[in-house]
Order: C-alpha cells, then sequence, then structure tokens
C-alpha cells in the first residue's frame, strides 16, 4: 500500500543509480528491495533489522527475484559496525520504535559518508478513520495505536521528523505527506486487521481488547460490510517523509 509513496520520496529525495544505501529496521525487505531497484545492478543495499525472521524472509524474497546488490544483515544498525559507509541511509517506520530517534539517528550518521542523504518515512495516524464512521474500522485503529503507544513506540513520530532531523545535527529536512484514501468493493480492508492480528499477543496483554471482542478471522469482512452499507470512506494512517543531505566537504541542501 505504501510502497508508491516510499518510491516518490526515495525519487524526491535524490536516490539514484550506483548509490550504496542503508535500509534501518528493513523487515521483510520491502524498503531494501525497492531501494536496490532503484540503485540498479551498479549500486549496492544493506539492510538491517534486529528481528531474525524478517531478515530470513528478506533474503528468500531477494534471492527469488534474482537480486544480488542487497544483502540482509541481523542487529541494530545503530549500534553495530559495519564495513563501510553509504550514501544514503533510509527507512520507513522505524525511528518510531527507538526509545530515544534523536540519540538512534545520531548514531546511525555515523555509518553516512559525507554529502550523504538521509531518508525517513513514518506514521502520522491522527487522520485515520472512517466517514460516515464505520466503528468496526475506527475501533481497529484505535487498538493499534493504542497498542504501540504502551509497547513504547512514537506514535505521531512522522510529525517529530523535522524536529529530530535537526536535533541529530542535519539541517532542516525537505517533507512530504500521503495517504490513502478509500471505499468501495476494492479497498484495503485487510490491511489494519493484518496489523491487529500481528499485535494481538500485545492487545491482550495490554487489556486493550479480548481475542472475543476482536474475532480476528471476522474482522477485515465485518469492516468490509459495514464500510459498504455505508458507502463510507477509509483513511489508513498518514506517512509523512523527511530527507536531507549531511552536511560534507561540497554540501548542498
Ligand atoms: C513496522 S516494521 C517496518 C519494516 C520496514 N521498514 C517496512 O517499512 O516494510 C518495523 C521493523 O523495525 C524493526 N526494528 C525495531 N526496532 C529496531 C532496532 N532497534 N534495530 C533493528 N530493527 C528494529 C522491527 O524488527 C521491524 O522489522
Amino acid at each position: 500500500m505504501f510502497e508508491p509513496f516510499t518510491r516518490q520520496l526515495f525519487r524526491d529525495a535524490g536516490l539514484s543509480s550506483g548509490m550504496r544505501v542503508l535500509d534501518v529496521g528493513c523487515g521483510s525487505g520491502d524498503v531494501a528491495l525497492l531501494a536496490a531497484e532503484i540503485v540498479g545492478p551498479g549500486g549496492a543495499v544493506v539492510g538491517v533489522d534486529r528481528a531474525a525472521a524478517a531478515i530470513v524472509r528478506a533474503r528468500t524474497r531477494a534471492e527469488i527475484r534474482g537480486m544480488s546488490n542487497v544483502q540482509f544483515v541481523e542487529g541494530d544498525p545503530a549500534l553495530i559496525t559495519l564495513d563501510e559507509t553509504f550514501d544514503a541511509i533510509v527507512g520507513r517506520l522505524i525511528l518510531m520504535y527507538y526509545a530515544d530517534p534523536i540519540d538512534a539517528l545520531r548514531k546511525l550518521l555515523l555509518h553516512l559518508r559525507p554529502d550523504g542523504i538521509v531518508v525517513f518515512q513514518e506514521f502520522d495516524p491522527s487522520g485515520c478513520k472512517s466517514h460516515p464512521a464505520s466503528p468496526a474500522y475506527d475501533r481497529c485503529a484505535n487498538w493499534i495505536i493504542r497498542t504501540l503507544a504502551l509497547s513504547g513506540a512514537h506514535t505521531h513520530l512522522g510529525l517529530e521528523l523535522y524536529r529530530i532531523f535537526q536535533s541529530a545535527g542535519l539541517p532542516a529536512p525537505m517533507l512530504r505527506l500521503d495517504g490513502v484514501i478509500s471505499g468501495g468493493p476494492s479497498a484495503p480492508y485487510e490491511a489494519l486487521p493484518e496489523v491487529v492480528r500481528s499485535l494481538l499477543p500485545a492487545i491482550e496483554r495490554f487489556g486493550i481488547a479480548t481475542a472475543a471482542e476482536i474475532d480476528i478471522d471476522t474482522l477485515a469482512q465485518r469492516i468490509r460490510d459495514e464500510v459498504l452499507a455505508k458507502n463510507s470512506v477509509i483513511v489508513a494512517p498518514l506517512l509523512i517523509g523527511a530527507w536531507a543531505r549531511q552536511a560534507g566537504n561540497n554540501s548542498r541542501q
């Protein structure tokens, strides 16, 4: 769902053929694989994530696509040593998980060459809603936001990127805002329920809702039925992208 926005953000930020890119918190590799496509065979991408299972999935996906310009490493890129410095550091929905995103970004910048590009894309969930209201959709959004917040994630980090970049020693970043609004039979009704599915243990642990209330296997269908019955639209969490160029010998922003 977010791929076109991330692609446009990378285009705006100046990611291009031949670059070496570090993808922070690569998960199953969506962003790293996109970056690898942009930098092409003359470039290289390293995706780093602390979740071993995600790294395995990302490697498998790269192999299936026959992409040899991307590799995946398990760990926290703010803490590990890497053999090279990068032309660009990118990340999507990752700074929100660091307890101190400014400190994390400062550490990540140690992997960037002078004049290198920094690009992050993070959520702003405040516009995530349905209209006219589908209670099932709105409840689903609320479960996700509350669970992430109680887990310690910075749920509105997108709005903080402008300040975080500067506090980490970067110039004021350029910004863009993207979002998905949809209705009708082909809207992405599975998207939020899939997040709820992955958060289910935490939702129950925090006492936000019970598995019986959520009834995960019917959730997407119930949202779909409500939205179609009211001819509503649903708005996904907004994505805020920020990019800047680290000062260097030939500094240009
Ligand atoms: C919401 S997912 C985003 C994945 C990917 N960037 C994307 O947009 O498809 C967040 C990812 O960040 C990873 N993560 C969170 N904190 C991390 C840390 N300190 N070091 C490395 N990975 C981390 C998680 O394991 C998870 O894969």
